[in-house]
């Protein structure tokens, strides 16, 4: 994401869903959905205050949408929530990851939303030709930079849109920050050295996508291009400041031990030094006991209405 938080916990892996996903099994850059379950759940629920913030700003001009499309919904956190701050609409979370979907509905049984909740199985964009009803709002979050035609996408979320429904999408903004430039080990500005390395696993994860197609990450022009209009961007701040929880600590350590996983080949030895030592639960240099550790990003997102 060009970095969001995404970056956080899409590393190596070795398949998605239980078959190859890139065009070569083994890609650094292939994602293993079903392995990231635990942690996109965690991640979302840590990132809650951004999206009820984000669904608030929606609501203010989606009013009353009878149904909602999570597309690329993953575990199914944020589709819960669209269930809680939009309690008419019934909802469908999209993603290939049938393990996700699982936990997208035992999650919306727990909440209680289980009723007007529904899940659909299978490879985005084609998979919506399968909706029943067109979308009043159609949702993505971090999911369309992971299909190879971003552009092509676009228009075909656009054309499952109901006359003046809404696409929302989340993507971009700012690349996460967990600790100060000066940690007091190793050379200062470690996380903007990583997040460097971050820029380029994500340009070759997208170059490695089936039918990967370059595209200008300019949203609002893309989405005019895909025949909606009235396009808004609204960026939401994640503050989680330090010293951090527990959870939120446990989220730092679980994001930079996949970059690590990633990245680590290609970080200077230095570098590499001073981020094992972050990992180290046992070092009181690790983001485990450090008082400086935190959770800071920003979140974009884009909205578009088909003509009515
Ligand atoms: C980074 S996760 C985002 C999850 C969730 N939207 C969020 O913001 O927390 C990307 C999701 O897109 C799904 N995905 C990736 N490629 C897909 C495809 N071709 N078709 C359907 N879903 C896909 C993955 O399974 C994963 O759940």
């Amino acid at each position: 994401m060009a970095h969001d938080a995404h970056h956080d916990t899409e590393h190596r892996h070795e398949q998605a869903n239980g078959r190859p996903h890139g065009p070569g099994h083994g890609h650094d850059t292939d994602m293993d959905w079903n392995e990231l379950g635990p942690l996109l759940e965690t991640q979302a629920e840590l990132f809650t205050p951004v999206y009820e913030r984000a669904m608030a700003w929606l609501a203010k001009e989606v009013t009353e949408p009878g149904l909602i499309v999570d597309a690329g919904s993953g575990p199914g956190v944020v589709s819960c929530l669209f269930a809680e701050a939009f309690p008419a609409a019934r909802i469908v979370a999209v993603d290939s990851s049938g393990p996700l979907l699982e936990r997208a509905r035992a999650r919306a049984a727990r909440h209680g939303v289980a009723d007007r909740f529904g899940t659909l199985l299978g490879e985005l964009p084609g998979i919506l030709g399968e909706l029943d009803y067109p979308a009043d709002l159609l949702w993505a979050s971090q999911s369309l930079h992971h299909l190879g035609d971003q552009r092509a996408a676009l228009a075909a979320f656009a054309e499952r849109l109901a006359p003046g429904g809404t696409l929302a999408l989340l993507e971009g903004g700012l690349p996460l920050r967990f600790l100060p430039r000066d940690i007091g080990i190793g050379r200062p500005g470690l996380q903007a050295r990583l997040g460097a390395l971050q820029e380029d696993w994500f340009t070759r994860m997208r170059a490695e996508l089936p039918g990967s197609v370059a595209a200008v990450e300019d949203w609002p022009v893309l989405l005019t291009a895909a025949g909606l209009t009235h396009t808004r961007t609204r960026s939401f701040l994640l503050d989680l400041p330090a010293p951090a929880t527990d959870r939120a600590r446990a989220y730092v350590a679980a994001a930079l031990s996949r970059l690590r996983e990633a990245c680590g080949d290609e970080l200077d030895p230095d570098d590499r030094t001073t981020l094992d030592r972050l990992l180290d639960p046992s070092d009181r240099a690790s983001v485990h006991h450090r008082s400086d550790t935190f959770v800071l990003g920003a979140y974009t997102v884009h909205t578009a209405v088909r003509p009515g």
